[in-house]
């Protein structure tokens, strides 16, 4: 039976017109949301504890004119309690500016009970008095992120329903507490398959999701979706080029994701800065039936030439600052479909990001 979700009519107004925000022209989020221990801060040799992740945190909302490419940013539950070395909470940084913050739901992935090498995510129990009070400390969104491997003919059936359940109630819960949800289910990069296999499992997942959407009646215009771009697995033997990474997408999405949605924003899912930039821009060029705004959530492919260069040291502030808006600017034009492959140069912006197994 299909249930009803009772929302007003100006909740639901209200979560439209944040979608709408969020899917501004030209603008995409910036997702910062790795939980402790995520960000890799070892690798530039900086310890990874909560007072760096707050300095560096610190770093990426002050990054002057931030606002021009960014319209969200997705945080994770420490960075809202945490505020600048004047004592102004990091929240603030961001709402100044204009850009709408949001927050990080679920707490984590788990392994699929009645299935082998296949995920569950948790975070349902007491979500909707956490969902209030997220609301009441200023964020507009929420997100969530559910993971699929390609791997001995899984996904299952069961864990795609089990999964897409789960986002259909997280989404519900949302709305009834005036935020948005960002769906996020992820079919991994892991793997050896070819990019049809990807396409395939794709729209089944997003099929199961939309169902899963319908019978919870969660409103359509106050959603985002963010999800992978189509291509193959990370130990498949043949590159492709971005035009085909990108017919594969739009035909994915063409088929199963409702016109009604604010939006689609992209995850990296382990790309190249540049290469998800040059793939985000070949999706937006591609002819034919797009009535959504395709745009980025990029973790990785945002941050890792400015966590680079910044390497734990406050007087490379500036140069971090300027690697993410450069590469923020590359990826707003990548929106429009107007990015010059190559005209943003990094750090570090041709090595691959891509990390095993990837958790949040
Ligand atoms: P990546 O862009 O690094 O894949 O991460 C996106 C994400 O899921 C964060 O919300």
């Amino acid at each position: 039976m299909k249930m009803t979700l009772n929302i007003s009519r100006e909740t639901r107004n209200d979560l439209k017109l944040t979608a709408q925000a969020i899917l501004h022209r030209g603008k995409g989020i910036l997702a910062v949301d790795e939980s402790g221990n995520v960000l890799n801060m070892e690798s530039i040799g900086v310890k990874d504890t909560s007072e760096n992740r707050r300095k560096y945190r610190q770093l990426l909302f002050q990054t002057e004119d931030l606002s021009q490419y960014i319209s969200a940013v997705i945080l994770f539950d420490e960075t809202l309690h945490q505020k600048t070395d004047q004592g102004v909470p990091l929240i603030k940084l961001l709402q100044v500016q204009g850009i709408i913050p949001g927050i990080k739901v679920d707490t984590g992935i788990v392994p699929l009970v009645g299935s082998e090498e296949e995920f569950s995510t948790e975070g349902l129990d007491g979500l909707g008095k956490r969902c209030a009070e997220y609301k009441k400390k200023g964020c507009r969104f929420a997100k969530w992120r559910s993971i699929f491997k390609i791997r001995n003919g899984k996904p299952s059936d069961y864990a795609i329903k089990h999964n897409a359940d789960i986002l259909a109630q997280y989404a519900a819960i949302c709305q009834s507490n005036k935020l948005v949800p960002i769906l996020e289910p992820e079919v991994l990069v892991d793997g050896t398959h070819d990019i049809d296999r990807c396409q395939r499992v794709t729209e089944k997942v997003l099929v199961a999701v939309y169902t899963a959407l319908h019978e919870h009646d969660v409103y359509l215009e106050g959603t985002v979706l963010k999800c992978n771009m189509v291509t193959a697995g990370q130990l498949h033997d043949v590159s492709l080029t971005s035009d085909t990474i990108a017919r594969a997408t739009v035909a994915t999405l063409q088929r199963t994701v409702p016109a009604a949605i604010a939006g689609i924003t992209f995850l990296s899912g382990g790309q190249s800065e540049e290469k998800a930039t040059v793939n985000l821009n070949a999706i937006n060029r591609c002819t034919g039936k797009k009535p959504w705004t395709l745009s980025f959530s990029f973790g990785r492919a945002l941050q890792a030439s400015a966590l680079k260069k910044w390497g734990g040291k406050d007087e490379n502030t500036l140069i971090a600052q300027t690697e993410l808006i450069n590469r923020a600017k590359a990826n707003s034009e990548a929106t429009l479909g107007q990015y010059r492959t190559g005209a943003v140069r990094g750090e570090c912006c041709s090595d691959e990001l891509f990390v095993k197994d990837y958790v949040y």
